[in-house]
C-alpha cells in the first residue's frame, strides 16, 4: 500500500502566492471590469534586452543545424561557457571561484528548495522571520520540523530569528546551536541589506559551529551602495561555511525564462564530512534529479553577463528601482512608515492603525484596487507589515500610488 509524505499535512496552508492569486481571482469574479494594479509577487514586466535576445536567438540557431546541435549536456551542472561567464562575474567583486564550484540551474527557487536535501534530517534550521516561504516549507516537507503551531505561527523545531525595526531587519545569531541558516540579502521581503560587519558575525558563528549558511543573493543586482556586499564570498572565511544561491530572474527579466545558479565551495566543511564532500553531494544530487538548464536559456544567460548585457540589465534594475522610489516616497508622503526600496526592489511598510496584514490586504484590494503581499505570509514577525513590489510598469506603479493616496488617506 502506498502512503503519502505526511509532512505535507503539516503545512499551515497553501503556498503564499497562489493563495493571494486565489483571493484576487475571487475579487475579479465579483468585480468584473475593475483594473487591478499588481504589486504583489515580484514578477518582472519589462521586455528582455537586445543583447539577451541576441544570445537566446544564437542559442536557437545552434540547435537549427546538425553541426552545432546539442542535446543533453555532458554534465547537468551547467555549460562551461556559462560557468566561465559567472566566474568572471564574481571576479568583479574580487571573488575567485573554480568552475566546479558553480552549478547552473533553472532558478534560485528550486535551488533554495532543493539544497536542504543534501543535509541530514537532524539539522536544526534557522530562518529570518519574515522570510521567503520556500526555506521553511521545504524543510517542513523534508521532515525537519514538528507541527505548525497556529498560536505562534511557527513550526516546532524551526528557529525563527525575528527581523524587526529594532534590529534593522537583520538578526544576530541565536543563543542555541543551529545547523542550516538561511540568510537573504537584499532581503525578501523586508528590503534590508546586510552589511559586511553583519555578515562577518554570521560567518564567525557558522565557522565556529560547522554550521552552513545558505545565502540567497537573488536580489544582489539591486544594491546601489558600493559598501554593501553583493556576495557573501566578499567576506573572508565565507567559503568554509556558505553556499550562495542567485538568479537571473529579476535582473535580466528571466522570471519566465528560468535561470539561476548556486555556488558550493570546495572549502565548505560540515560535521563528519571533509572539504569537497558537500560540493560533490550537490553535483550528485543535480546530476540525479536534473538534466541541466535549457541550453538556449544558458546562451541567453551568457549574453546577460557580457559587458553589453550587464549594461542593459542595469537599465532594467534602474527602471524597477525608480518604481521603488516612487512607491517609497509616495507612501512616506502619506505618513506611512516604510523600509527597504533603496537597495532592494521591495518596500516593507507598516500597516496603518494596527490593521493585520491580511486586513490591510483586503482594504487595499477592495478600496484602492492594489494587490500587495501580506507580511504575515512570510512569517509571524511579518504580522502588521505589508510588502509592495517595485516590479511593474512605471505607469501602473504611479497609478497604484495615486490610488492608495486617493482611497486610503483617510482610513
Ligand atoms: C516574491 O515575490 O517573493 C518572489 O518573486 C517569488 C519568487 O521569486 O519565487
Amino acid at each position: 500500500m502506498a502512503t503519502i509524505n505526511s509532512n505535507y499535512d503539516k503545512l499551515g496552508g497553501g503556498y503564499l502566492f497562489p493563495e493571494i492569486g486565489r483571493r484576487v481571482r475571487q475579487f475579479q469574479a465579483e468585480h468584473p471590469g475593475v483594473k487591478l494594479l499588481k504589486l504583489g509577487i515580484g514578477n518582472t514586466t519589462e521586455a528582455l534586452t537586445p543583447a539577451v535576445i541576441d544570445g537566446l536567438l544564437a542559442g536557437v540557431e545552434r540547435l537549427a543545424h546538425v553541426e552545432t546541435y546539442t542535446g543533453y549536456a555532458d554534465d547537468s551542472t551547467g555549460e562551461t561557457e556559462m560557468k566561465k561567464a559567472l566566474q568572471l562575474f564574481y571576479r568583479r567583486f574580487n571573488v575567485s571561484l573554480d568552475l566546479a564550484e558553480i552549478f547552473v540551474s533553472d532558478g534560485a527557487k528550486p535551488d533554495s528548495g532543493n539544497i536542504q536535501s543534501i543535509f541530514g534530517i537532524e539539522n536544526v534550521v534557522a530562518v529570518q522571520d519574515p522570510a521567503y516561504p520556500v526555506y521553511v516549507d521545504t524543510n517542513v516537507i523534508a521532515g525537519r520540523s514538528g507541527a505548525f503551531d497556529a498560536r505562534t505561527g511557527q513550526y516546532q523545531g524551526i528557529i525563527y530569528m525575528p527581523c524587526t525595526q529594532e534590529n534593522g531587519f537583520f538578526p544576530q545569531p541565536p543563543e542555541e546551536k543551529v545547523d542550516l541558516i538561511y540568510l537573504c540579502s537584499p532581503n525578501n521581503p523586508t528590503g534590508a541589506v546586510a552589511t559586511k560587519e553583519q555578515l562577518k558575525i554570521w560567518i564567525d558563528y557558522a565557522r565556529a559551529r560547522q554550521s552552513v549558511i545558505i545565502f540567497d543573493a537573488a536580489y544582489s543586482a539591486f544594491i546601489k551602495d558600493a559598501t554593501l556586499p553583493r556576495s557573501i564570498y566578499e567576506l573572508d572565511g565565507a567559503k568554509e561555511c556558505a553556499i550562495e544561491i542567485s538568479s537571473f530572474s529579476k535582473v535580466a527579466g528571466f522570471t519566465g525564462v528560468r535561470l539561476g545558479w548556486a555556488v558550493v565551495p570546495q572549502a565548505l566543511v560540515v560535521e563528519g564530512a571533509p572539504a569537497g564532500k558537500v560540493n560533490w553531494l550537490w553535483a550528485r544530487r543535480q546530476n540525479t534529479f536534473f538534466n541541466g538548464a535549457s541550453n538556449i536559456v544558458q546562451a541567453g544567460g551568457v549574453a546577460a553577463l557580457s559587458d553589453a548585457g550587464q549594461k542593459e540589465c542595469q537599465g532594467l534594475v534602474d527602471y524597477y528601482m525608480n518604481n521603488a522610489r516612487v512607491i517609497r516616497e509616495g507612501l512616506q508622503n502619506l505618513d506611512y512608515i516604510c523600509y527597504g526600496g533603496v537597495n532592494a526592489p521591495y518596500i516593507w511598510m507598516k500597516t496603518p492603525h494596527g490593521l493585520s496584514s491580511w486586513e490591510f490586504f483586503d482594504l487595499l484590494l477592495h478600496d484602492a484596487h492594489v494587490v500587495g503581499t501580506p507580511g504575515v505570509g512570510f512569517g509571524p514577525s511579518g504580522e502588521g507589515y505589508f510588502r509592495l513590489s517595485a516590479f511593474g510598469h512605471a505607469a501602473d506603479i504611479e497609478q497604484a500610488v495615486a490610488s492608495i493616496r486617493d482611497h486610503l488617506k483617510r482610513q
